[in-house]
């Protein structure tokens, strides 16, 4: 008998290798306690949490909560059932509404993951004899979504507006075309030139999908994401987006002006095929999108921390992942794997949690170690994290 795992022997072995130079597993922390979302209880110790993507520290928020113990109570722990059976409660229809308001859109469809909606929309909406345009750095969940339907993937150079062009240009013109977007690169924190990218979609006669996965709440006026920021959400014929980021829990929708997109509840798979969200998450989730509506000042606040981080962490002599801020994510760049996790560990021992990446997530081969703030770290735990960084990058060598 052929063992199937033989094929993961190698990342065993790099993991094994890695375990073995003593350093913590940074792949299996273990939170203890959750004081806020900005701070935990990690081994023991007090951590400053820089690793969540609570980018508007919603999980926390008193309305949030409590809106999520009546749903519990009046409606129990869960549906037991597919939205298109016993799974579509009234609050599943509120946060439908609650999105429709939040995005001014004409639809709203609610996924149990934001990984299902780019897994379901991408899936049924690009057939067999369709195309898909899409960044090459694109989200795992968009690529399975590509992978799980049956069209041409063709995938364009990261943020690369003349090389989508060129891809579109060589289509043929009647054939259907999907052109695949993210506002926010969660590995970099990184935005794309949506209104160009659009401009040359639109001309190409192409549909644009963007997953705001890390902009929602945050970017844009209203908070709407980089669509609405860069002007061209009018032009984009489905958003993406999860609500376990800024929203502060679990489940992710798509949001479309598209007149047929009712439709799709009956022929997209991950969202007939599957149970709904419990009544208590998408009361939470409903509660903090309306909130997030009225969010101005947090957004103000974050894009000072994330300002504020950017700069500092510079000045200690760290590499970034971007030359400015672009959002609420910044990237430190580690020349490798066993300094990632050295530095990383030694973050934890300072009291502070961040998260290490490592290809296939990262572009590049990259090790990174991402820092995601949140609009309710203040202007001292800032201070303290940049302190921790000094501390820590000069016991491992990482600056001088
Ligand atoms: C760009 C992007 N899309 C989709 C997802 C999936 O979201 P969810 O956690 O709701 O499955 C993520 C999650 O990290 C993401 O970064």
């Amino acid at each position: 008998m052929s063992d199937l795992f033989s094929k993961f022997d190698p990342l065993i072995e790099l993991r094994e290798t890695l375990l073995k130079s003593g350093v913590t597993d940074p792949f299996n922390l273990v939170m203890e306690r959750v004081e806020s979302p900005t701070v935990a209880i990690c081994n023991g110790r007090r951590t400053i949490l820089l690793g969540t993507y609570n980018y508007m520290g919603m999980t926390f928020d008193p309305d949030v909560v409590a809106a999520g113990k009546q749903a519990l109570d009046e409606f129990g722990s869960g549906t037991t059932g597919s939205r298109v059976l016993n799974g579509t409660y009234v609050g599943h229809k509120a946060v439908e509404e609650a999105l429709k308001d939040f995005y001014a859109m004409d639809h709203a469809m609610v996924f149990s993951t934001g990984y299902q909606a780019n897994l379901g929309i991408i899936s049924t909406i690009a057939g067999k004899d369709d195309y898909i345009i899409l960044d090459i750095d694109s989200h795992a969940s968009i690529y399975d979504g590509c992978a799980l339907g049956n069209a041409q993937i063709v995938p364009f150079r990261h943020n690369d507006i003349e090389a989508l062009d060129k891809r579109l240009k060589r289509m043929p013109p009647e054939a259907g075309k999907l052109v695949i977007l993210e506002g926010v690169y969660s590995m970099l924190g990184d935005i794309a030139p949506l209104k160009e990218m659009v401009a040359v979609s639109k001309e190409a006669g192409a549909m644009v999908l963007v997953d705001e996965a890390h902009s929602m709440g945050f970017i844009g006026e209203h908070g709407r994401g980089v669509a609405e920021a860069q002007g061209v959400l009018d032009d984009v014929d489905f958003i993406i987006g999860t609500f376990s980021k800024s929203v502060g829990t679990v489940g992710g929708f798509c949001v479309s002006n598209h007149p047929k997109f009712e439709i799709l509840r009956l022929v997209c798979r991950p969202y007939v095929f599957t149970a709904s969200l419990p009544p208590s998450v998408v009361a939470t989730a409903a509660t903090s999108i309306r909130k997030l509506m009225d969010s101005a000042d947090k957004r103000a606040h974050l894009w000072e921390n994330s300002k504020r981080l950017h700069a500092g962490l510079r000045q200690l002599g760290f590499t970034l992942g971007t030359d400015e801020p672009q959002s609420a994510i910044i990237a430190v760049i580690m020349p490798d794997l066993e300094k990632g996790a050295a530095m990383w560990e030694a973050l934890l021992n300072e009291g502070l949690y961040v998260n290490l990446a490592r290809p296939p997530a990262t572009p590049a081969g990259m090790t990174l170690l991402r820092c995601s703030l949140c609009a309710l770290h203040s202007e001292e735990q800032v201070g303290e994290i940049l302190g921790m960084f000094a501390a820590a990058g000069r016991a491992t060598g990482c600056i001088s």
